[in-house]
């Protein structure tokens, strides 16, 4: 059993839960939960989701960190490393390429978002000093996503940020970063929460969060609602993976990852139950749905509450802090796999992948302006890559994942993992979700998608 991995190790527990915190709680929870919920209807989504992180992301989540921590390397190496222990097929290696195209193709477009939000954190900034505040949010919005220029830079602006972190290795700047901004985000978010609760509308935003409506459950919903859960716990793509390969050996991998996922969640629903109210407040429809919801609906809020423009700026420039903790994780498995296989530096092989994930970021940018008219199945370019990588890849990673923990890997070898002083009837439960119950899920939900139901 190795003991420490050539990237690097966490140097602590705490720093582990912290980068895995940092990679889950990003734009997944305050600016796709809200807004996919929003599209779909509110409660019957939001408890389909909640289903999809308890018996699908909770395994997965198990899973990821047992194989990462076992094979200490890249998640290609790590699962031909396993393989090879438990004599199984070197093709489980896919897995792992999978997992770096998915990641790169989510860093895609996640770092156009991001991009968003940077630049409305200095649109606050900008007005504190003096500028012109936001006085339409429509059109604000609307205006930076026809300008390709403004939404190129603020996206490479992004990648720079990212890659400069990935370059310097995962434990320097990363902890400290993630261990102060995540709690003030948190504060940001509970001050937003009281505000809501000042308009009245708090109830409203409960009623349209949990109380489900049958008649929005569908298929392409479930599908949707399981892609979310995978997104939000960054999993499915072997970023858990890979930051378990840097997980000292003594740590309890059922806490952590728990806690990880628990944290993720309650991120999650405050965010929404913070912005709902807002929304509802100021008469726009919770259904209208949108990837522009929280930058039209926010700043209304911003405009009319108590040193407004401030909190404005310290919530966008957090959300990018947020969102550039997670990207670091979209990057790392690529980075560790080319830094493992080729003869680059972990400082060239960021910037590899950083350069080809800015090109990528393009089609997401182009999609708004210059490709407007382009569909691909009915949806815009950047949401037929949203929807090909976290709703289809993601699934089918968390798939083999969990096939390969539960039915490949040797029982001593995953009890050894997780705590060999584990009471069976814990290990057994965890090992029926993750042989049956997972798999299980994501096949029906999957046959979802071609149309079976
Ligand atoms: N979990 C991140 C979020 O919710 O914003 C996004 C993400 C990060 C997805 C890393 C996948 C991943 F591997
Ligand atoms: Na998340």
């Amino acid at each position: 059993m190795k003991t420490s991995s050539i990237h690097g190790m966490w140097s602590s527990r705490l720093a582990f839960v912290l980068a895995a915190t940092g990679s889950a709680v990003g734009l997944g929870n305050i600016w796709r939960f809200p807004y996919i919920t929003s599209e779909n209807g509110g409660g019957a989504f939001v408890l389909v989701y909640l289903i999809c992180i308890a018996l699908v992301g909770l395994p997965v989540m198990f899973s990821e960190i047992v194989i990462g921590r076992r094979g200490r390397m890249s998640p290609v190496n790590s699962m031909r490393e396993l393989a090879d222990d438990v004599g199984a097929s070197r093709a489980w290696m896919g897995l792992g390429f999978l997992g770096i195209l998915a990641g790169f193709l989510i860093l895609s477009f996640y770092s156009v978002v991001a991009g968003w939000t940077l630049h409305y954190g200095f649109l606050y900034l900008k007005e504190l000093f003096g500028g012109a505040g936001i006085t339409d949010p429509n059109a604000t919005f609307g205006a930076l996503l026809a300008n390709a220029g403004e939404l190129t830079f603020w996206h490479g602006v992004f990648m720079v940020m990212t890659v400069g972190v990935v370059a310097l290795g995962v434990e320097k700047g990363l902890e400290r970063a993630v261990g102060i901004l995540m709690p003030v985000l948190f504060v940001l978010l509970l001050i937003l929460l009281l505000y809501g609760v000042s308009t009245g509308h708090f109830m409203d935003a409960v009623a349209f969060m949990f109380k489900p409506d049958w008649s929005q459950v569908s298929g392409g919903m479930i599908v949707t609602a399981m892609g979310q859960a995978f997104f939000t716990l960054s999993l499915g793509m072997c970023a858990i993976m890979t930051y378990g390969a840097y997980l000292p050996s003594h740590v309890h991998v059922p806490k952590v990852g728990t806690a990880v996922a628990l944290s993720d969640t309650a991120v999650a629903l405050i965010a929404g139950l913070a912005i709902f109210p807002v929304i509802i407040a100021f008469g726009i429809d919770p259904g209208s749905g949108g990837a522009g919801l929280i930058f039209t609906s926010l700043p209304l809020a911003f405009a009319e509450m108590p040193f407004g423009i401030a909190y404005g700026m310290a919530f966008f420039l957090l959300l990018s802090v947020a969102a550039w903790t997670s990207a670091i994780s979209l990057m790392e498995p690529a980075v560790a796999y080319l830094v493992e296989s080729t003869n680059l530096s972990r400082k060239s092989a960021a910037l590899t992948v950083a350069v080809l994930g800015w090109l990528a970021g393009l089609a997401s940018v182009f999609s708004f302006n210059i490709w407007s008219e382009v569909s691909v199945g009915g949806k815009s370019v950047m949401d037929a890559i949203e929807f090909l990588a976290a709703d289809i890849m993601l699934p089918i990673g968390g798939l083999l994942t969990a096939i390969f923990a539960g039915w490949v890997l040797s029982k001593t070898i995953t009890r050894e993992e997780l705590d060999d002083k584990m009471h069976d009837w814990a290990f057994k439960g965890w090992l029926w979700l993750t042989r049956i119950v997972t798999p299980l899920l994501i096949l029906v939900v999957m046959a979802g998608i071609l149309g079976v139901f």
